[in-house]
């Protein structure tokens, strides 16, 4: 299937990021875990060539920890601070306060010398749709606001959350686009849901992704549904999923499209398994034609 994307006010969401990460000392860029490279836009690279950068590797619950622990070593190599985190059920939070302090220690240091004390460090949250921005920011918000009892504050117009005394959040995050070189980058992003599920024939995706975990994840479909897929087509496997979940028209007849809904979300869920999606090794599937 052709994977096609269209973003809403692109240039809009760019410009303003363009405007706030100048308000800025840190960028706390989410990504997706089970997709670490497709779910980043590097526009952000540039915009915020010269801030001090955390990656959230968000969704982490969802995706292979073998993996995840690979991505963190790729990004750590590349000099980025990362952090492996479950923003929803707050796993991976508690680190973060002293990883901003390590990530902007030169600032910290920059300030004492100028005899600038406590200043507070600020930072913006960036990432495509649907990484768990807002998850993310509500979370970190609650637990600082519970910490220090301080409110939400406002300057220069924009809303800032007072974290504690050492850091401000911008309360609303940048939206970046996901960059569409390829097709297989667009093919991820739908499997995850970043892509409206609206303009895609779920049918087709699902028989993408039945494919994509052919090679990748073998074992993952027979242990879900319980049967055995070797030497099975993609539309066999499919067809053979929403008879063992009992998706049927009338007289019998496979309801293919019931079966694909079910077994994407399935998927999304993470009731497959822990399922990454990309590998840093070479930055590529292994068995994966290019
Ligand atoms: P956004 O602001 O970047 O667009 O993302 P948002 O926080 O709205 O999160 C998108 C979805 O991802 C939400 O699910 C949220 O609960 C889920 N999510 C965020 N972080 C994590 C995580 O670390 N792990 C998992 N498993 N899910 C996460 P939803 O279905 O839209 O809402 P809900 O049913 O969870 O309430």
């Amino acid at each position: 299937m052709n994977y096609q994307w269209y973003p809403g006010h692109m240039t809009k969401a760019k410009r303003m990021m363009q405007e706030d990460i100048k308000l800025v000392d840190l960028i706390i860029e989410l990504v997706d875990a089970r997709v670490p490279l497709s779910s980043r836009n590097p526009d952000v690279d540039k915009l915020g060539q010269h801030k001090f950068r955390l990656i959230l590797l968000n969704k982490s619950d969802l995706a292979d920890p073998k993996e995840n622990h690979r991505w963190m070593e790729y990004f750590k190599n590349k000099g980025f601070f990362v952090i492996e985190l479950n923003a929803k059920s707050g796993n991976g939070m508690k680190q973060i306060q002293t990883m901003v302090l390590e990530a902007c220690k030169e600032k910290l240091e920059r300030d004492k010398r100028k005899g600038i004390l406590n200043r507070p460090i600020r930072a913006m949250v960036v990432g495509i749709p649907n990484v768990g921005k807002s998850t993310f920011i509500n979370s970190f918000a609650k637990r600082a606001a519970a910490k220090t009892g301080n409110k939400p504050g406002v300057t220069k117009g924009k809303q800032w959350i007072k974290l504690n005394k050492s850091m401000e959040l911008l309360d609303t995050p940048g939206i970046l686009w996901p960059k569409f070189e390829d097709q297989i980058i667009g093919m991820k992003l739908a499997f995850i849901g970043t892509i409206n599920d609206d303009i895609i024939i779920m049918e087709e995706m699902a028989l993408d992704l039945i494919r994509h975990l052919m090679k990748t994840y073998p074992n993952a479909i027979s242990e879900r549904y319980g049967f055995p897929i070797e030497g099975m087509k993609a539309e066999e496997v499919l067809l053979q999923i929403g008879r063992t979940r009992g998706c049927f028209m009338k007289a019998e007849e496979i309801d293919y499209k019931r079966a694909a809904n079910l077994f994407i979300d399935d998927f999304r869920s993470g009731r497959l398994g822990r399922i990454t999606l990309e590998f840093s090794a070479d930055r590529r599937e292994p068995n994966e034609s290019k």
